[in-house]
């Protein structure tokens, strides 16, 4: 199988949400999913195109509630096309056609490498007609409005009449996710259709945002005998007719533009989505440039594994990464969204998986990483407005982000086991800043990029900083900081089961990554330039007493303890062991263990059982010499044995109710030794492929585990660090993996060649005429100038 092809040897109505979100087609502007073009949103198929950052909120009603929500917007589907014999015979329908067994077979293929979705069809109908259609399909990497897609119909043993209709459909809604139905969905008014020559273009607004979205279609067939234009209220269709010759494929193509009125450059959307269409090229001429495109970020993107299907995962993950986020949302002001723009699940809204994200493109696209930090800091007065009205100072940043920086989180979510709307108070993660703060720090190390880092990343990370020293509150009694009220990573958990209010104390991740951020804080200043370092104390009022503030929270937070094992927050020991073996034999999957209980009357709350890693996050984001000072300086005395005792303490109460999980986990386990890393490894890169989640890869990919399984064979097998300014390299391949290959950028160099198998390790800096680097291998380090070499044994 190759490395670069996701195929489907037959059309499976069931599985078809899962294949349109792995089919989706998108360049970091747009992105479309890989839904067939005759159908419409039905159960099996779901259309849906979306435009970064393009987000509209609505109100609706919800268990006698009025709730708000603000979702990414499905916007008008341009995909849209069918086609009959002659003047009379049915539109072609795959359903219908599967139902009736006319499909005499079926293909689909991604080509990851050149970003081009193919399908080929062979039917028949009732009178033995054989007609072979191939459709090709682009989301141009290189013109970031533009789409396309060909449609090539071979009449196998008939020639006649044929009738292709393009249709440009703006009755879109937002219905992807099962779950969301109830809620209000219509996000968009159509403004007007019309027609330019063999353009159609449709201006809508969303209803409450008010961003003006167009959407172009060109169509255009050598073959065309006529064509007319049906108007329907939302949408509009060129039907052709077309003269088929038996053996002869009829092409059409449909060529799509997209602007809104969050775009550049342009006067007005539809203006400038009609003049793009007009303009594009012709489908081989666009899918030309777009496969050079591909060709530049795959050269970027050099990760090389001898596992071939680790290696077309791994691919495909990347694949989609780029697809979200490229150098065409650099300027869009948009963050990631947790599901990629591949579905609606989570309202395309920003969590904290950018911890997994921005890794693989600091060391890659730069540019990339650094706009997602921007986008953070431009929504830093939104935080601080947060924080504000808690009473606190500094910037408490949302759960969920969507379009300006306020709290997206839900307030009520569904448990569809048991029908019943519950409150939901994930956002009492405030561990999001912590990321935030975390993700500027690791930045600059990568990038060595001090002019973000003074003209921006320290303002975060010092005011994220403040933040979490306000919020911690001192225990004369214990003489500690305390954080209460919390939720840390693990979701299962957000209250304790005798207390009325929600939130939780001195969750271990959020006190240990504080005093973290805070020690970097302290040191950040040291690394701006003086007058810059000025100015931000200035601005930001930063006094001396307040650093002083801030070193003892970093060494007085608490971390509390149980059974010789770090707790996963105060009270934690004191919860009962879940019955995992009853559970897992009267459920099976038992991943949506908090959905059970609560089906069940009960709450997982009272339980020590959780959905993913949480403190032993603290082992996955710092290396063990920093979490052992960190521990250090907070009084803990580590002992070489309570890392180890951690993990395997946690790891059997943890069901991986969430994809990030098993990431978290390889990590872990690699970096102790522990062959089943690979195990975890593999269920991460199958996550969404084989939909391990039961279902809910039609509603979206997951991003953050897709970025992570790349992350983790670069930075964790390939053992690469950033330590101040010294590239760390302490490789530990799993033994499945033999010889493992990484191109990287790092401050400044455009290539750094490494390879490494199980007994050496070669880096390679391509010459160029930045500075020398520094590396470290296992207490060996050297310089190495442009064009030169360092090999080592392991
Ligand atoms: C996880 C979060 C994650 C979110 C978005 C949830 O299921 O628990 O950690 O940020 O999904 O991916």
């Amino acid at each position: 199988m190759s490395r670069w092809l996701l195929s489907y040897d037959s059309y499976d109505p069931a599985a078809e949400g899962v294949r349109e979100a792995l089919c989706t087609l998108g360049n970091g502007y747009f992105a479309t999913r890989g839904a067939a073009p005759e159908s419409v949103a039905d159960g099996v198929h779901y259309p849906g195109t979306y435009v970064a950052g393009v987000y509209n909120r609505l109100t609706s009603q919800v268990a006698g509630r009025s709730v708000d929500n603000e979702d990414l917007v499905n916007t008008p589907d341009w995909t849209a096309l069918t086609f009959r014999i002659g003047p009379e015979g049915p539109w072609f329908d795959l359903d219908a056609a599967h139902r009736a067994g006319h499909l005499l077979s079926y293909r689909q293929e991604l080509d990851m490498r050149r970003g081009v979705l193919t399908r080929i069809v062979r039917l028949t109908d009732p009178a033995g007609r054989c007609t072979q259609i191939t459709q090709r399909r682009l989301v141009s990497m290189d013109q970031p409005h533009l789409a396309a897609m060909e449609t090539a119909v071979l009449p196998e043993n008939w020639s006649g009449p044929l009738q292709v209709r393009c249709r440009l459909d703006g009755r879109v809604r937002n219905t992807g996710v099962a779950r969301y139905r109830g809620l209000s969905n219509r996000h968009l008014e159509v403004d007007e259709i019309c027609e330019h020559g063999d353009v159609l273009c449709l201006r809508t607004t969303t209803v409450t945002s008010r961003i003006g979205v167009a959407t172009a279609v060109r169509v255009r067939s050598a073959a065309e005998t006529g064509r007319r234009l049906l108007r329907e209220p939302q949408a509009a269709t060129w039907e052709l007719s077309l003269d088929a010759v038996q053996g002869t494929p009829v092409t059409v193509e449909k060529v799509a533009a997209i602007a809104t009125s969050r775009d550049h450059a342009i006067e007005e959307c539809a203006i400038a989505a009609r003049r793009w269409a007009e303009r594009a090229g012709s489908f081989d001429e666009l899918l030309e440039r777009h496969v050079l495109a591909w060709d530049r970020l795959w050269r970027r993107c050099q990760i090389r594994v001898d596992h071939d299907d680790t290696q077309r995962i791994l691919n495909l993950h990347m694949f989609h990464l780029l697809q979200t986020v490229s150098e065409h949302s650099v300027d869009l002001d948009v963050g990631v969204p947790a599901r990629g723009l591949h579905g609606e699940a989570y309202r395309g809204h920003v969590f904290w998986d950018e911890l997994f994200i921005l890794p693989f493109l600091a060391m890659r696209f730069p540019e990339i990483a650094r706009a997602l930090l921007m986008y953070r800091w431009r929504r830093l007065p939104e935080a601080r407005w947060a924080a504000r009205r808690a009473g606190l100072r500094g910037a408490c940043y949302p759960w969920q982000s969507g379009s300006d920086g306020t709290e997206q989180t839900q307030r009520l979510h569904l448990n569809p086991r048991s029908g019943r709307w519950l409150p939901d108070h994930t956002h009492l993660q405030r561990h999001v800043g912590l990321a935030i703060a975390y993700n500027v720090w690791r930045f600059h190390e990568a990038t060595g990029d001090t002019e973000f880092l003074a003209e921006y990343g320290a303002e975060m990370l010092l005011e994220i900083a403040r933040y979490f020293a306000d919020l911690a509150v001192y225990n004369r009694v214990e003489d500690r900081y305390e954080i209460r009220g919390v939720m840390g990573p693990d979701e299962y958990h957000d209250a304790y089961p005798d207390r009325d209010e929600p939130g939780l104390d001195n969750n271990a991740y959020t006190n240990v990554m504080t005093a973290w951020v805070l020690r970097r804080a302290l040191e950040v200043l040291a690394l701006l330039p003086p007058e810059r370092e000025a100015e931000l104390r200035e601005d930001l009022m930063l006094t001396r007493g307040e650093l002083e503030h801030f070193e003892e929270v970093a060494r007085k937070l608490k971390v509390p303890f149980h059974d010789g094992v770090i707790s996963q927050f105060e009270g934690y020991g004191e919860l009962e062991e879940l019955d995992w073996e009853g559970y897992r034999a009267r459920y099976g999957d038992i991943r949506r263990l908090d959905r059970i209980l609560e089906a069940e009357g009960d709450t997982v709350n009272r339980y020590k059982a959780s959905k993913q890693p949480d403190v032993l996050m603290l082992c996955y984001l710092l290396s063990p010499g920093e979490l052992g000072s960190v521990l250090t300086g907070l009084g803990v005395d580590s002992g070489p044995d309570l890392i180890p005792r951690t993990i395997r303490y946690y790891l059997p109460r943890t069901c991986d109710g969430s994809s990030l999980s098993a990431v978290v986990h390889a990590w872990i386990l690699a970096r102790t030794g522990d062959a089943d890393s690979w195990r975890f490894f593999q269920e991460a890169l199958h996550s969404d492929i084989a939909d391990i989640q039961g279902g809910t890869t039609a509603e979206g990919i997951h991003l953050g585990a897709m970025a992570g399984t790349v992350d983790l064979v670069q930075r964790c097998y390939a053992g690469i660090s950033t330590c101040g300014d010294t590239l760390c390299i302490d490789p530990r391949p799993p033994k499945e993996i033999t010889a493992l290959r990484l191109g990287l950028r790092y401050r400044g160099h455009w290539g750094i060649d490494l390879a490494c198998d199980h007994e050496r390790l070669r880096v390679r800096v391509r010459p160029s005429a930045a500075s020398p680097i520094r590396v470290a291998h296992a207490g060996r380090s050297a310089v190495i100038d442009p064009g030169g070499c360092w090999e080592v044994p392991l």
